[in-house]
Protein backbone atom coordinates (compact mmCIF):
# COMPACT_ATOMS: atom_id res chain seq x y z
CA UNK A 1 0.00 0.00 0.00
CA UNK A 2 1.42 3.42 -1.18
CA UNK A 3 1.76 6.37 1.26
CA UNK A 4 -1.56 8.24 -0.48
CA UNK A 5 -3.59 5.08 -0.27
CA UNK A 6 -2.48 4.86 3.76
CA UNK A 7 -3.92 8.40 3.87
CA UNK A 8 -6.49 8.37 2.10
CA UNK A 9 -8.04 5.39 4.84
CA UNK A 10 -7.06 7.79 7.79
CA UNK A 11 -8.72 10.62 5.91
CA UNK A 12 -11.91 8.43 5.59
CA UNK A 13 -11.91 7.20 9.12
CA UNK A 14 -12.07 10.82 10.06
CA UNK A 15 -15.55 10.98 9.14
CA UNK A 16 -16.42 8.59 11.92
CA UNK A 17 -14.95 11.14 14.33
CA UNK A 18 -17.21 12.00 17.37
CA UNK A 19 -16.61 15.58 17.90
CA UNK A 20 -18.84 17.40 19.17
CA UNK A 21 -17.09 19.63 21.32
CA UNK A 22 -13.88 20.75 19.50
CA UNK A 23 -15.50 20.09 16.02
CA UNK A 24 -11.97 19.39 15.30
CA UNK A 25 -12.42 15.83 13.37
CA UNK A 26 -8.74 13.74 13.05
CA UNK A 27 -8.67 9.93 11.31
CA UNK A 28 -5.71 7.28 11.24
CA UNK A 29 -4.71 4.65 9.67
CA UNK A 30 -2.25 2.28 11.12
CA UNK A 31 -0.79 -0.38 9.66
CA UNK A 32 0.75 -2.96 11.01
CA UNK A 33 4.10 -5.74 10.27
CA UNK A 34 1.88 -7.79 8.82
CA UNK A 35 0.37 -5.87 6.27
CA UNK A 36 -2.62 -5.42 8.25
CA UNK A 37 -4.38 -2.14 8.64
CA UNK A 38 -6.30 -0.53 11.74
CA UNK A 39 -8.43 2.62 11.02
CA UNK A 40 -9.37 4.87 13.78
CA UNK A 41 -11.26 8.15 15.14
CA UNK A 42 -11.37 10.50 17.61
CA UNK A 43 -13.99 10.24 20.16
CA UNK A 44 -14.68 13.13 22.49
CA UNK A 45 -16.77 12.92 25.71
CA UNK A 46 -18.36 15.73 27.69
CA UNK A 47 -15.73 14.51 30.56
CA UNK A 48 -13.39 16.10 28.47
CA UNK A 49 -10.29 14.17 29.33
CA UNK A 50 -11.86 10.69 28.54
CA UNK A 51 -11.54 11.78 24.84
CA UNK A 52 -10.01 9.13 22.60
CA UNK A 53 -7.55 10.26 19.96
CA UNK A 54 -7.66 8.78 16.33
CA UNK A 55 -4.19 7.28 16.61
CA UNK A 56 -4.78 5.46 20.14
CA UNK A 57 -8.60 4.13 18.72
CA UNK A 58 -6.39 2.74 16.04
CA UNK A 59 -3.76 1.36 18.40
CA UNK A 60 -6.30 -0.25 20.78
CA UNK A 61 -8.18 -2.01 17.81
CA UNK A 62 -5.01 -3.24 16.17
CA UNK A 63 -3.62 -4.74 19.97
CA UNK A 64 -6.25 -6.20 20.60
CA UNK A 65 -6.88 -7.90 17.68
CA UNK A 66 -3.07 -9.42 18.37
CA UNK A 67 -0.88 -6.97 16.05
CA UNK A 68 2.21 -5.53 18.66
CA UNK A 69 4.25 -4.52 15.82
CA UNK A 70 3.33 -1.73 13.63
CA UNK A 71 5.27 -0.20 9.70
CA UNK A 72 3.29 3.45 9.86
CA UNK A 73 0.35 5.32 10.69
CA UNK A 74 -1.10 8.28 8.56
CA UNK A 75 -2.96 10.76 10.17
CA UNK A 76 -5.58 13.26 9.19
CA UNK A 77 -7.09 16.16 9.59
CA UNK A 78 -8.84 18.94 7.64
CA UNK A 79 -6.53 21.53 9.62
CA UNK A 80 -4.08 24.47 8.42
CA UNK A 81 -1.03 22.78 10.44
CA UNK A 82 0.07 19.62 9.98
CA UNK A 83 -1.39 17.35 12.44
CA UNK A 84 1.29 15.89 14.07
CA UNK A 85 0.62 13.24 17.00
CA UNK A 86 -0.06 14.76 20.60
CA UNK A 87 2.30 13.72 23.38
CA UNK A 88 0.22 10.64 24.72
CA UNK A 89 -0.09 9.02 21.70
CA UNK A 90 3.37 9.15 20.35
CA UNK A 91 4.31 7.70 24.16
CA UNK A 92 1.51 5.04 23.43
CA UNK A 93 2.48 3.71 20.02
CA UNK A 94 5.94 3.83 21.24
CA UNK A 95 5.24 1.39 23.70
CA UNK A 96 4.92 -0.82 20.59
CA UNK A 97 7.17 0.05 17.67
CA UNK A 98 9.28 2.95 18.39
CA UNK A 99 11.18 3.23 14.86
CA UNK A 100 7.76 3.12 13.14
CA UNK A 101 6.85 6.00 10.13
CA UNK A 102 4.29 8.99 10.86
CA UNK A 103 2.68 10.48 8.35
CA UNK A 104 1.12 13.93 9.26
CA UNK A 105 -1.30 15.29 7.00
CA UNK A 106 -3.73 18.39 7.09
CA UNK A 107 -5.80 20.46 4.71
CA UNK A 108 -4.97 19.31 0.84
CA UNK A 109 -3.05 16.54 -0.38
CA UNK A 110 0.29 16.78 0.77
CA UNK A 111 1.44 15.25 4.12
CA UNK A 112 5.35 15.30 5.95
CA UNK A 113 6.71 12.21 7.17
CA UNK A 114 9.07 11.58 10.13
CA UNK A 115 10.01 8.05 12.29
CA UNK A 116 8.26 8.33 15.97
CA UNK A 117 11.95 8.15 17.72
CA UNK A 118 12.73 11.98 16.05
CA UNK A 119 9.35 12.85 17.40
CA UNK A 120 9.24 11.43 20.84
CA UNK A 121 13.21 10.46 21.98
CA UNK A 122 14.17 9.19 25.03
CA UNK A 123 10.58 7.21 25.24
CA UNK A 124 9.84 5.88 28.33
CA UNK A 125 10.29 2.47 29.23
CA UNK A 126 11.52 -0.16 32.11
N1 LIG B 1 -6.70 14.71 18.49
C1 LIG B 1 -6.45 13.53 17.85
O1 LIG B 1 -7.34 12.70 17.67
N2 LIG B 1 -5.20 13.29 17.41
C2 LIG B 1 -4.17 14.18 17.46
O2 LIG B 1 -3.09 13.88 16.98
C3 LIG B 1 -4.37 15.49 18.08
C4 LIG B 1 -5.67 15.70 18.76
C5 LIG B 1 -8.07 15.03 18.90
C6 LIG B 1 -8.36 15.06 20.36
C7 LIG B 1 -9.58 15.97 20.40
O3 LIG B 1 -10.74 15.21 20.12
C8 LIG B 1 -9.37 16.93 19.25
O4 LIG B 1 -8.41 16.32 18.41
C9 LIG B 1 -8.89 18.31 19.66
O5 LIG B 1 -7.80 18.22 20.49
Amino acid sequence: MTDRELMSMAKAASMNAYVPYSRFAVGAALECDDGTVFTGCNIENAALGDTICAERTACVKAVSEGRLRFRRIAIYADSENWCTPCGSCRQFLAEFSPEMEVLCAKAGDRYVSYKLSELLPHTFNY
